[in-house]
């Protein structure tokens, strides 16, 4: 699996971009919206869980690269939201690339591949709702607010809002 941008180029993780992780999931700053930063062992995890999804599902969070170096995380993934399953586009990126366009142009593709690849009828964005750099992607993606809903995690419930973009709006935006 491998989609190239104008700027970007993603594929999957593997154990060598470890480091590059921890830079990402590791940074207080980064990880505001996930509850804090992850442990060791909460990284280690994240790579694992996303090597599984590659294996069991075809896609996951990819590798982000800009020039060989892995810059963030995006890509499609498989996401419950309250009795629902639904196909979700996630995006996060090293502090030091934030406000670059990187973060759009990386999810647009990964938005664009679920539509084109998976026959996906929508794609989901689920955001805290403290999160607003991550809705204004959202928003830049074409989508609009569709739920909302509380997920629990890390031991937190944490209210989200769900944004949408369906094929249809997609294909009209496209043409
Ligand atoms: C959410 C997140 C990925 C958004 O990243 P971002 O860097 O703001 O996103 P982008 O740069 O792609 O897009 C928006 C900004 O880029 C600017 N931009 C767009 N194209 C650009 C370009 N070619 N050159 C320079 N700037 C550009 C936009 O004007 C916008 O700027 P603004 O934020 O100052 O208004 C980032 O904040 C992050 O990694 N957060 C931590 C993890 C996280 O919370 N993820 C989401 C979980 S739901």
């Amino acid at each position: 699996m491998r989609i190239d941008t104008a700027r970007l180029v993603m594929d999957e993780m593997t154990d060598a971009d470890l480091p590059a992780l921890r830079a990402i999931l590791q940074d207080p700053a980064a990880m505001v919206a996930y509850e804090g930063a992850f442990s060791e062992a909460e990284t280690a995890a994240w790579l694992r869980r996303m090597r599984q999804r590659y294996a069991d599902d075809g896609f996951g969070l990819w590798a982000v690269r800009r020039n060989g170096e892995m810059i963030g995380q995006c890509g499609i993934t498989r996401q419950p939201i309250e009795d629902d399953e639904v196909l979700e586009v996630g995006y996060l990126f090293r502090r030091d690339q934030w406000h670059r366009g990187f973060a759009v142009e990386a999810a647009k593709a990964a938005r664009d591949w679920a539509f084109d690849t998976l026959d996906a009828p929508a794609v989901w964005a689920k955001i805290r709702d403290t999160n607003l750099a991550s809705m204004n992607v959202a928003i830049r993606l074409g989508m609009t607010v569709r739920r909302r809903f509380v997920t629990r995690y890390r031991g937190v419930d944490m209210p989200h809002l769900g944004f949408a973009i369906d094929r249809a709006a997609w294909q009209a935006r496209e043409s």
